[in-house]
């Protein structure tokens, strides 16, 4: 590839940026803080005490008035959000609408009695009053915990008992592939017998409806109807938590990853700044679900720090075809996309015609996040619907990392873009990839990424368990926050990112605990043991493979039990976590201490090569499992998945 092939710049090249970064990140996160709005400065811009990063220490900050209150001048009646209905409906709220809706509903949970530090627990669809309600909360010093719309009735039970919430705030429900999503039903399944939730706060929408009303809910609409007057924002620690956001690890419950105040919106508005090159005239849409990172970050907060236009989609993005993202873009003259590989995979699958019967002009720079996305899945993104003249921003981060590391970032900078890479990281960050025994590498080997400075963007901490956190992230390389990434980096010192070095699953950019998902499949009364693991997939990245042992007289048979095992995950967990593939095992290949062998597992789910298996304690249960699968072959593909693809479950 000629070097220059991809080269893009945007003609604000700023190389001060990179070059005061490099001479003193502390120095020059602060500048970057002091683009926001603080009712009190700091004393002290890092308080270090690894792996405890505490930013702009004494500083008070608001992040509702970061979004809303400083733009009420010019701003106030520009459109913050273009909400899309699945059937083709539409919202505009400007900003002053987003600022009173946000004082209305902040003002009914003082009411409710939600004080500055309690946590309240966010479970609503993609419509504009989902970032309404995190900034309501935010307003006045509440952490919401939002939780994705497609998690089952237990995710959300467990999340809102380990949040501590007092207030639950959801809505009848939400609509996806053309029928509506029940939501209200399985609040009330989640909270009962949960005496810590006071309150649950229920919109109603047109034409969905409440089940029932029970004693501890109160409409949203009457909530705000009486006229409560400005509720102002409350100056907050700059380390205040923000946020609590459930991500999926290898074993035990979830995480609840803590999000501060001043360190996170100083990350994600000058991450978004650089990567996107935001301009009062954009209209910039991001496909992701506010249930996940992405939306909290790039959705829901740093759009609303730069006073962006920007479009939200409620519904699939292939209904009811393939040319839905399309329409959107032509619809409002979308100017930055940002999307995930799955999508793009799927499109690219429907054909190029498809996108280039749309008027696509109007973009002028284009993202992607979640997963690695493959050299020619780019090629046709950045050719096909970019026209080859929008720049590709391939942004790599984490739930735990807040906003973007590795990314291009033609907003500051002109690079020559490779496609796969997410090229360097960003200013002031220092990234590595180092062996095993945490010796850096050299270029072209594969090896672990590693960061080794903290970034204002940094999780505070794992919500109730600090000795967590240090193992799950700063156990693994002395001094090094640990991602769990494989990458490598090449000799123009770009940084390629390989996929999950661990147990975690990316289904469509979605992250899978297995531990989550393997509980949920245990609780089907019929099984005895079952262990999960990725396969790769050539549209969702990964697919997972299940394999389960049946207890002894397990009635039934194979397909009806493997229905029952998908009802039990779609209960468990929720739909996106579905297996595509079950197999039915005799036994599992543990080591002699009693792990399940996953790497065995997945290597013969992908039917490669099985490799050191010394440490193994029962060699015949490979062969049992290797049997099983190769009596089943029949089943791949078809089983469980294909059922559940031809409802469109396994898209959600
Ligand atoms: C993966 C999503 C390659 C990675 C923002 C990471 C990526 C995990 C990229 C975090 C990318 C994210 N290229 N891999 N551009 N972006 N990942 O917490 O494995 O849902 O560790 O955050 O997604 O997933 P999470």
């Amino acid at each position: 590839m000629r070097q220059d092939e991809f080269l893009i710049g945007l003609g604000n090249d700023d190389p001060g940026v990179r070059r005061s970064a490099d001479a003193d990140f502390v120095s020059f996160w602060d500048g970057e803080a002091r683009k926001l709005h603080w009712f009190e400065g700091w004393g002290k811009t890092l308080e270090w005490d690894p792996p405890f990063a505490r930013w702009f220490v004494g500083g008070k900050i608001n992040a509702s008035y970061n979004a809303l209150d400083v733009h009420q001048g010019r701003r106030a009646s520009k459109p913050a959000i273009l909400w899309e209905g699945e059937d083709g409906s539409s919202r505009v709220l400007t900003y002053r609408d987003m600022w009173r809706g946000v004082q209305g509903l902040a003002s009914a949970l003082s009411s409710l009695g939600l004080r500055r530090g309690d946590r309240a627990t966010i479970y609503l669809p993609m419509i504009p009053e989902l970032p309404m309600a995190m900034l309501a909360c935010a307003r006045i010093g509440v952490t919401h915990a939002v939780v994705f719309s497609g998690f089952s009735a237990q995710s959300l039970r467990d999340r809102i008992a380990d949040s501590g919430s007092g207030v639950v705030i959801t809505a009848d429900g939400g609509h996806r592939r053309g029928s509506v999503v029940g939501l209200k039903g399985v609040v009330d399944e989640a909270v009962r017998g949960l005496d810590s939730v006071g309150s649950v706060v229920v919109l109603e929408r047109d034409g969905i409806g409440v089940p029932s009303w029970g004693p501890r809910d109160r409409p949203w609409g009457e909530l705000v109807a009486g006229d409560a007057g400005p509720c102002p924002a409350a100056p907050l620690d700059s380390a205040h938590p923000l946020y609590i956001l459930y991500t999926s690890g290898t074993t035990g419950r979830p995480k609840g990853v803590l999000h501060g105040t001043g360190g996170y919106l100083t990350h994600v508005n000058s991450t978004f700044r650089w990567a996107f090159d935001i301009r009062d005239s954009d209209v910039y849409f991001c496909t992701a679900d506010i249930g996940w990172v992405t939306g909290h970050s790039y959705v829901a907060y740093a759009p609303l720090l730069c006073g962006a236009t920007q479009v939200m989609y409620e519904g699939a993005p292939d209904f009811p075809d393939a040319s839905r993202m399309w329409g959107i873009i032509q619809k409002y003259g979308v100017t930055i996309f940002y999307t995930t590989p799955t999508a793009l995979r799927m499109s690219m699958r429907s054909g190029d015609g498809i996108p280039r019967s749309f008027d696509l002009s109007t973009l002028r720079l284009l993202g992607t996040v979640g997963e690695p996305i493959n050299p020619e899945v780019w090629r046709w993104y950045h050719g096909v619907v970019g026209g080859g003249r929008c720049p590709v921003v391939d942004t790599w981060w984490q739930t735990e990392t807040g906003g973007m590391l590795i990314s291009p970032l033609p907003g500051i900078e002109t690079v020559a873009l490779k496609p796969g890479s997410g090229t360097r990281p960003i200013p002031g960050l220092d990234v590595a990839v180092v062996d095993e025994s945490g010796e850096e590498v050299g270029p072209g080997i594969r090896g672990h990424l590693v960061v080794r400075n903290p970034w204002p963007g940094m999780l505070l901490g794992l919500w109730g368990d600090d000795e967590k956190y240090r193992e799950a992230y700063w156990s693994r390389y002395e001094g090094c926050y640990y991602p769990g990434d494989y990458a490598m980096r090449d000799r123009d010192g770009y940084f390629w990112l390989l996929g999950r070095a661990d147990d975690v699953l990316k289904v469509a950019g979605h992250r899978i605990g297995t531990a989550e998902l393997e509980s949920s499949i245990v609780s089907h009364g019929d099984v005895a043991e079952s262990a999960v693991c990725g396969v790769p997939d050539d549209v969702r990245g990964e697919a997972i493979v299940a394999f389960v042992v049946l207890r002894e007289g397990a009635r039934g048979d194979r397909d009806s039990l493997r229905e029952g095992i998908a009802g039990a995950v779609r209960g468990g967990v929720g739909p996106i976590a579905v297996p595509k593939r079950i197999h039915f095992v005799p036994a599992l290949p543990k080591t002699r201490s009693g792990k399940i062998m996953r790497r065995l597992l997945k290597a013969m789910a992908e039917g490669g090569r099985i490799g050191d298996t010394s440490t193994l304690e029962d060699g015949a249960a490979v062969d049992q499992v290797r049997s099983a699968l190769g009596g089943e072959r029949g089943q791949v593909g078809r089983g469980v998945g294909g059922e559940c693809r031809s409802r469109g479950v396994l898209y959600d």
